[in-house]
């Protein structure tokens, strides 16, 4: 079984009820409303101080030093297996699952050093949630993919359940589509919806961060416009950090873009200086499809 396969975050039961107070018509202003003032996106949601890995001994991520803001969407860029999915799961610890992998450096979330020994890998990871390239819906209800969170955190009334399914399908954009058939298998959605329903899953536990590595790339291109809609809506609430190897995607939705290559980190800047201006030779041999 690969790490992905094995990543559904499992997530603690014995946690109290969450301050879910979701409402119906009111989710997208709820949205709005919570833009974040400019000295908030100014802060730091991640950090990463040299943070290396190796799989087997073979180095996968090279000392890589960068800061993510909070509030605003971040894109990972760079050929296939330059290591931007490896350093994802730096971010919530998902490498752990892995036995063949040493990783030296540091990772702080918020401020907190994430692979203190004494971290709650648990909560971690409700934290920072991700979603993954393939949608991996569980085989349940549509409700039941939404309510598994929740219900592992001790959200036991039925009324508290519906409301954050619903409040997620919404934030999601897929609840117009879902809302007559809750009951029914998920795995009957089409994969673009399956992708928003991973999403919903993931936004109802309230995680602060949300990773999505390459979230579109096996989503037509109307579900991909969704997807992308939908992070747009979802970054006035969440810092997230997006892989993708799409470039226009990157240049739509993100407002600060990194290039890695091999391992390394080789440019890192606003989205705008990326794609009009970059200042490594490698970076636009890239964005002007050079190589990679
Ligand atoms: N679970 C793993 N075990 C061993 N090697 C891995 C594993 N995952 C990734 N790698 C290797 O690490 C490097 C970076 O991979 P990855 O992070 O998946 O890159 P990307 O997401 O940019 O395509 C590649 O050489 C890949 O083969
Ligand atoms: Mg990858």
């Amino acid at each position: 079984m690969s790490t992905e396969e094995n990543a559904r975050p499992d997530l603690q039961s014995d946690q109290t009820e969450p301050d879910q107070t979701p409402s119906d018509q009111t989710h997208q202003s709820d949205l709005l409303e919570a833009v974040p003032p400019a000295e908030e996106a100014a802060k730091v949601a991640i950090a990463a101080d040299r943070l290396s890995l190796n799989y087997a001994g073979r180095p996968a991520l090279d000392a890589v030093t960068l800061s993510i803001r909070h509030g605003l969407v971040t894109a990972f860029i760079g050929p296939s297996g330059c290591g931007k999915s490896s350093l994802l799961r730096c971010f919530n610890r998902l490498n752990d699952l892995n036995d063949e992998c040493e990783l030296s450096g540091t990772v702080t979330i918020n401020g907190e050093d994430i692979y203190r020994p004494d971290v709650d890998v648990i909560d971690l990871r409700r934290r920072v949630g991700m979603v993954f390239q393939r949608p991996n819906p569980f085989p349940k209800s549509i409700f039941e993919n939404v309510a598994f969170g929740p219900r592992l955190q001790g959200v036991k009334s039925m009324a508290a359940l519906e409301d954050t399914v619903e409040w997620s399908l919404r934030g999601a954009a897929l609840w117009d589509e879902v809302k007559g058939r809750l009951d029914r298998s998920a795995l009957e959605l089409s994969s673009g919806q399956q992708q928003r329903l991973v999403i919903a899953r993931a936004i109802a536990v309230k995680p602060e961060i949300l990773l999505l590595d390459e979230p579109c790339s096996s989503l037509d291109p109307i579900s991909t416009l969704k997807v992308e809609e939908l992070i747009h809506d979802l970054k006035s609430r969440y810092t997230i950090v997006i892989v993708t190897h799409n470039m226009q995607q990157a240049a739509r939705v993100s407002d600060y873009t990194a290039f890695m290559n091999q391992g390394r980190l080789v440019e890192y800047d606003s989205t705008d200086v990326i794609f009009t201006n970059p200042k490594d030779k490698q970076t636009e041999d890239y964005i002007t499809g050079r190589y990679g």
